[in-house]
């Protein structure tokens, strides 16, 4: 059973490959022989390929990864300003494709300006520097890494991320739609995903920059922002009871120095869900937070990936691991994982996504089942030891994902339907159960996508 759903969904990945002049530079996004449900899952998506590329690694095949990387590099300067814009190095486009013009082929990328809502993904890039600090370590090629084109484009990334903003938390704001969930969902702000990531490409970019002088002060500017973008992430997104309670009773209106309820968020915005779904010995990141606002929503990827990069302190960890344990039939359903709980329903539905028949309520980004969840939330379970709850999430893919031929999403508030206008055969829910596959066999694996552990001789940190 287990051998001929892992020979599908490695037949998924095979047809998925994309060829530049010859040789394998990414993977498509979806690839149902009936045809697509949107005509750019065709593209290489970067967030997509981080999926396939961590199977293609653990399999030895580095050629591919590294094409990418490569690819993605050139295509990165292709970016053109609008009038009036500044055109900034170091963003990444969302997906490319390869035309085909009578026998000459070109790359083609999409930086959001061919993208639904128009938005240019700001975790593009950051995915790159993973898969590149990941690849790098794995494929032990420094080379790689040392020549001037990639040094000079880890560069352009951190002193993008690191410019001065308007604001003066640690964190960084982004519009709407900005990464994996890239419609309107209310993720405008400062959503959890993007700072997690944020946080995993300011070590990882820092491992990368070569020890030359001019590099010293961006390394420890990043550094810097690490850190504190970590204990900020630790101390005011984490909400447990006794946080919970805190808030319940927080001063509002506070001015000046010392104040404890720093961003004004009123208690009458804790919803009425929360307080009694939240369990005693679990807790979780919030999925945004800003001046007087916090976003009590659940978002699976930011926790897992927050525990997978050791962001949370361990304890931190344990509960959230223990929130899936005591709302599982909320998290997990039927189909691991949940994107995020609870749905955006009635009016707040349609004020927030617009009315998007898409992110309806229960649907898609809006409370939907994703399959390329269960790869990070068993690598996130096994980093903690907690292997039992990943074989059980593993044998519930089992048992649906490959005959419904690894559709995109699930519906449902416990993920019971094919996602309405979900794509079957879509990649990154195949390399996630090959990938889960592979870590439950071997549950030191996640270790080589843990930023902590980055380096076989890891620098000592600059104070
Ligand atoms: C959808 C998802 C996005 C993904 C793309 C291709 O747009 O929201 O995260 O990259 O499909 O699978």
């Amino acid at each position: 059973m287990t051998e001929a759903a892992l020979q599908s969904a490695y037949r998924v990945l095979q047809d998925s490959i994309i060829h530049y002049r010859g040789e394998p530079v990414g993977t498509m996004a979806a690839c149902d022989p009936e045809g697509l449900v949107a005509e750019n899952y065709q593209d290489c998506f970067i967030r997509d390929f981080v999926s396939s590329a961590m199977v293609f690694l653990a399999d030895g095949e580095f050629d591919i990864v590294r094409n990418f990387l490569v690819t993605v590099l050139e295509l990165h300067n292709r970016r053109k300003a609008d009038a009036g814009h500044e055109l900034v190095s170091g963003v990444m486009p969302a997906s490319f494709r390869v035309i085909d013009n009578n026998g000459q082929e070109t790359l083609h990328a999409d930086f959001g300006d061919k993208a639904i809502g128009r938005v240019t993904p700001v975790d593009s890039m950051m995915w790159w520097m993973i898969l590149l600090g990941v690849y790098v370590r794995v494929a032990d090629d420094h080379a790689l890494v040392e020549r001037p084109e990639f040094q000079e484009t880890i560069r352009q990334i951190l002193q993008l991320l690191l410019r001065e903003s308007f604001e003066d938390f640690p964190t960084m704001l982004v519009p709407d739609g900005s990464f994996m969930i890239d419609r309107r969902l209310g993720v405008h702000g400062h959503p959890l995903e993007i700072q997690v990531l944020l946080f995993a490409t300011m070590e990882i970019g820092r491992e990368l920059l070569d020890s030359s002088k001019e590099n010293h002060a961006l390394a420890k500017l990043a550094l810097q922002r690490r850190r504190a973008l970590r204990s900020y992430l630790r101390l005011f997104y984490w909400l447990d009871l006794e946080r919970l309670s805190e808030i319940h009773r927080f001063d509002t209106e506070e001015f000046g120095d010392g104040t404890v309820n720093m961003l004004n968020v009123y208690p009458e915005s804790i919803p009425d869900w929360l307080v009694d779904w939240l369990p005693d010995n679990a807790g979780y990141l919030v999925g945004n937070l800003g001046p007087g606002r916090m976003d009590f929503r659940f978002f699976a990827r930011g926790n897992l990936l927050a525990i997978q990069f050791g962001v949370v302190y361990a304890e931190q960890a344990q509960a959230i691991l223990n929130l899936y344990e005591e709302r599982q039939d909320d998290l997990i359903g039927s189909m691991p994982v949940k994107i995020c709980y609870p749905a955006l329903e009635g009016d707040e539905w349609k004020l927030v996504t617009g009315s998007d028949p898409k992110n309806a309520p229960w649907s898609y980004h809006n409370g939907g089942n994703w399959p390329v969840l269960l790869q990070t939330f068993i690598a996130a379970a096994a980093r903690m030891g907690r292997l039992d709850m990943a074989q059980q999430a593993m044998d519930q893919a089992m048992k649906r994902l490959p005959d419904d031929r690894w559709p995109e999403y699930y519906d449902g508030r416990k993920g019971r339907l094919i996602g309405r206008r979900a794509n079957r055969y879509q990649v990154w829910s195949a390399t996630s159960f090959i990938m889960s596959h592979k870590i439950l066999e071997q549950p030191e694996l996640p270790g080589l996508f843990t930023p902590e552990s980055w380096w076989p001789k890891k620098r000592p940190e600059q104070p």
